[in-house]
């Protein structure tokens, strides 16, 4: 058995205990290249492969994956590590959950676990929990006990059969009913509250979260009930007209998109995204069963990571108010640097009395009908396009000042596309509308292009020239006291992973040798898989150590080294050599306590200050 301590997403120490043979397994089963293919284009350049980084946005690849070390990093976030930890990161899970997840896809069945802290079982509890709520809401719909909400559900038009399709339930008007019905399956109040079915009354005890109201089961593509979404269906009612489960072990409104798990399924191309539940409920209704919705809040790089796995299409529909237009607004920004292909279906609104009103996907469904919104996605037009209008309504066009003002805009938006070929497009479209020649706008364009391209590279430039920062790492609590010992010791953990022929049978260092705490754990880390018999890899070491301390590893293995076996032998000796100097000055100085005030009120000879300032 391998004890392996990780944080999870809060930050909790836990410990989760797997068969060494069943990760070595896994690991030999998921390669990293296969792995991260799935998520991001790679090329293969030499013996590596390059893409565009998926946790940062970036127009040039400085993402690459090695595939004989196992390993991923990042050299625009500095972001790396092995296999798991890119699950880890790019699904947002824990290790034991990163672990099940690649088991999954390697087709390996996960060994009964020994040992966690209990935090594996609340889980799978409440997403039992949330299964037995759903289906008790379920029934209480189709109950007298539903019949207000049954008859809300008529008014919105929604079939009893789509009503099943999307597991709509009721919850009654009572302070109790779900609690009663769960506490009698077995469940516990602190369940219930944990999972966010209820909450916390002054005298100790709970009532329920939902009453009143039609609910809709947050399920993802899994097919697994995370939560709860409940519309107030009594005109009457003061409260909030949607309430939603709260952050649960099992709930993050980041990481799920309401009706997901069905579009996953659609045979139309694409995803389309709307803003609230009865949208995504009444699209499918009307055969556009490809819709989700991020229900009301913002898209998160999250929902891109979980979309990016199904589809390259998206369109953008939301509501047609103010709102709506910056929630598209941000969302094109978000979606600038990605590989999809976004278009923006505006709904017109809807004259009533003389007046222009807001609709949404919904209403416009009611009263245009669902030919007319087929006729609108088809005609949809593409983000740029979107973003040009929006641009220039701000500005009046009928004088030079206006024009020229745009001009100027225009050229700053223009100069953030990426493909040449879009570019000149927009160009030509965004000069006829400003009423200026193609050729002028081009110009500004192509100025505001190298006016960005140099502030990158002289952002870029101000990174190279402060190596010291650079060499400390972004963690305060891995900061080095000592760089110059520290330096070498990275150096040490290069040469092991790299030519591990160059040591001996005893390790030339021991752990507490080492200045960097986290270095020395790394160094004992990697010798005892070269003492295992094993490669020494980078991907065994997930689970051991956190993200932040992977990338940071996987930054040192990254800065180069001699290439020669001697020059190599000759820098090992000069890192021991080095490091055991270093060690030797910190322990006289903390025998001696007037070199102790010495160090501390000068500059140690490598000009590093001997204490850190952490700025
Ligand atoms: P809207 O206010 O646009 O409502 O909120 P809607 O979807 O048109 O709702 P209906 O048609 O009146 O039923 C859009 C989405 O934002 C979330 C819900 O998911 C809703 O569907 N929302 C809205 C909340 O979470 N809380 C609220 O109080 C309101
Ligand atoms: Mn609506």
């Amino acid at each position: 058995m391998a004890y392996k301590t990780n944080r999870d997403a809060k930050g909790e120490a836990m410990r989760v205990a797997f068969d060494q043979r069943f990760l070595d397994e896994l690991s030999a089963r998921s390669d990293i290249v296969d792995v991260v293919g799935g998520y991001v284009t790679l090329a293969q350049r030499g013996s590596e492969y390059w893409g565009c980084c998926p946790f940062h946005s970036e127009r040039t690849p400085s993402f690459h994956v090695r595939p004989d070390q196992q390993m991923y990093y990042c050299f625009g976030c500095k972001k790396g590590g092995g296999v798991v930890n890119f699950v880890m990161e790019i699904e947002n899970l824990s290790y034991p959950d990163a672990i099940r997840f690649l088991a999954k896809r390697a087709n390996i069945p996960v060994p009964e676990e020994t040992r966690d802290d209990g935090s594996a079982r609340l889980r799978s509890r409440l997403l039992a929990l949330n299964r037995d709520a759903a289906r008790f809401y379920y029934d209480q719909l189709h109950s007298p006990k539903g019949e207000a909400v049954m008859e809300y559900m008529r008014s919105r038009k929604i079939t009893r059969r789509n009503a099943t399709n999307f597991g709509l339930g009721a919850a009654g008007d009572e302070w109790d009913g779900l609690m009663t019905a769960m506490l009698q399956k077995g469940y516990t109040q602190a369940e219930l509250i944990a999972a966010g079915l209820a909450v916390k009354g002054k005298n100790g005890g709970a009532y329920d979260k939902f009453r009143k109201r039609l609910i809709f089961p947050i399920i993802d593509v899994r097919g697994d009930v995370l939560g709860f979404g409940g519309r107030i269906v009594d005109k009457d009612d003061q409260g909030a007209k949607y309430m939603n489960t709260p952050e649960t072990v099992v709930y993050s409104k980041r990481r799920v998109l309401y009706g997901l798990n069905l579009a996953k399924k659609s045979k139309r191309g694409g995803i389309l995204l709307v803003e609230g539940n009865i949208d995504v409920v009444m699209l499918h209704q009307a055969g556009f069963d490809n819709a989700c919705a991020s229900m009301g809040t913002a898209l998160t790089q999250e929902q891109l990571h979980l979309l990016s796995r199904y589809t390259k299409d998206l369109v953008l529909c939301y509501d047609n108010d103010d709102a709506g237009k910056v929630a598209t607004q941000k969302a094109l920004a978000l979606l600038n640097d990605t590989d999809f292909n976004v278009r923006v279906l505006e709904l017109p609104k809807r004259l009533v009395d003389g007046q222009y009103v807001k609709q949404d996907a919904d209403d416009f469904i009611k009263y245009q009908g669902k030919d007319a919104f087929e006729n609108l996605l088809s005609g949809s037009e593409s983000g740029m396009d979107f973003r040009m209008a929006q641009l220039r309504s701000k500005f009046d066009l009928s004088n030079d000042r206006g024009r020229i003002e745009y001009a100027a805009a225009a050229a700053e938006l223009l100069a953030d596309v990426a493909n040449a070929v879009e570019r000149e497009v927009y160009t030509v479209r965004a000069a006829e509308a400003a009423g200026i020649t193609p050729d002028a706008l081009k110009l500004e364009v192509r100025r505001a292009f190298s006016r960005k391209a140099r502030k990158d590279r002289r952002e870029q430039e101000r990174r190279d020239l402060r190596p010291a920062a650079a060499a400390q790492p972004k963690e305060r609590s891995m900061r080095y006291e000592n760089t110059r010992s520290a330096l070498a010791e990275e150096g040490v953990l290069r040469l092991l992973t790299l030519d591990d022929a160059l040591f001996g049978a005893a390790p030339p260092l021991r752990e507490e040798e080492f200045s960097s705490p986290l270095l020395g754990r790394f160094f004992t880390a990697l010798w005892l898989q070269r003492e295992n018999g094993g490669a020494i890899r980078l991907s065994a070491l997930d689970g051991a150590f956190t993200s932040d301390e992977l990338g940071h590893l996987a930054g040192i293995l990254q800065k180069p080294e001699s290439t020669d076996h001697a020059s190599r032998e000759k820098a090992l000796r000069d890192y021991v050599r080095i490091i055991k100097e270093e060690r030797t000055k910190r322990l006289a100085a903390s025998e001696d306590p007037l070199a102790a005030a010495y160090k501390k009120y000068t500059k140690s000879p490598d000009g590093d200050g001997g204490t850190t300032n952490g700025d």
